[in-house]
């Protein structure tokens, strides 16, 4: 982990509340594992005062050299919305990689297959992973869900990876109508059940319960990756602390990524 000022690449708004800024930091990229988590000092002023913690969405790569690394945000507060007014050429205080991450071991079996399931901006994460996930061979199934059409993030992104791409919407203007939890169960019930199957998730805390219980159901190792405010994003102020089945462990330090069986709802 490195505390660096990058360069700011691109700022650029997708949709809605939501942006892409790629950063010039080629040590975070190289460092780099899909689930890990960056703090940016969002502001030159003291308000907010605390980093922020933003996924790697994916790694920017110029030729064969790895140039650094793109979030993906939502504009929710102050310090977000002052990340949405950065430019390209200013620089920004980031420290990472940080946290855990997703573990990309081939299941013990022939026949692996990895299900992601994303709320939201819980996509930001996701990307990399099935970029990842990819490169290992692995058969990959994607699951996006948001609250209405103009919300579905990368669903470009996931089809580079995957022809397998699935969306649903809560009111149903693309895609299936209902949770995406909903979808899981639907398409679980149409594919063959050969596969040793794990299931990597980011969204909302509801939609992480609903798919942990499906996945106990089956059976299926589950990866989620959970958020919490936090101040230090290293482990040091205890702010972020999870209740597991094997004590309180860090958001920040242990995680975000945990397995879905150690949570305690
Ligand atoms: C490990 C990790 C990875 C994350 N990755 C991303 C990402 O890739 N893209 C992205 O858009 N967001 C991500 N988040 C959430 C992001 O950190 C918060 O949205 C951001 O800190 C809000 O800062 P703010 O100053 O704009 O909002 P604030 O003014 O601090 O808060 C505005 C609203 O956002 C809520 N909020 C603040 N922090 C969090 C948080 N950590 N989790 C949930 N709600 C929060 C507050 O309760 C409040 O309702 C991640 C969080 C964690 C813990
Ligand atoms: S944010 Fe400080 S311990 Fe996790």
């Amino acid at each position: 982990m490195k505390d660096i000022k990058a360069k700011i690449l691109s700022n650029k708004k997708v949709s809605h509340a939501y942006y892409n800024m790629s950063l010039d930091a080629p040590y975070i990229a190289r460092a780099a594992k899909p689930g890990q988590f960056v703090q940016i000092k969002c502001s030159d002023s003291m308000e907010p005062l605390l980093r922020r913690p933003f996924s790697i969405h994916r790694l920017k790569a110029k030729g064969s050299r790895l140039e650094g690394i793109e979030i993906l945000y939502e504009v929710v507060g102050k310090g977000t919305k002052s990340l949405s007014k950065k430019r390209e050429g200013e620089f920004l205080d980031v420290m990472g990689p940080l946290g855990s991450g997703f573990s990309l071991h081939r299941p013990l079996s022939l026949e692996p297959r990895a299900i992601i399931i994303a709320g939201g901006i819980g996509a930001a994460p996701l990307v990399y992973l099935a970029e990842e996930l990819k490169k290992n061979k692995i058969k990959t199934i994607v699951l996006i869900g948001a609250k209405t059409k103009g919300f579905i993030l990368c669903e470009k992104d996931f089809k580079k990876v995957t022809s397998e791409v699935y969306v649903s919407t809560d009111d149903g203007t693309y895609g299936c109508k209902g949770f995406v939890s909903k979808l899981f169960r639907k398409i679980l019930k149409t594919t063959e059940s050969k596969f040793e199957t794990v299931v990597y998730v980011c969204g909302p805390a509801g939609m992480l319960r609903c798919i942990a219980d499906i996945c106990r159901e089956r059976n299926f190792e589950c990866q989620e990756s959970m958020e919490e405010k936090m101040a230090c994003g290293i482990g040091a102020c205890l702010g972020c602390v999870v209740e597991t089945k094997s004590g309180n462990k860090l958001v920040c330090k242990d995680g975000p990524v945990f397995d879905a069986k150690e949570l305690i709802w």
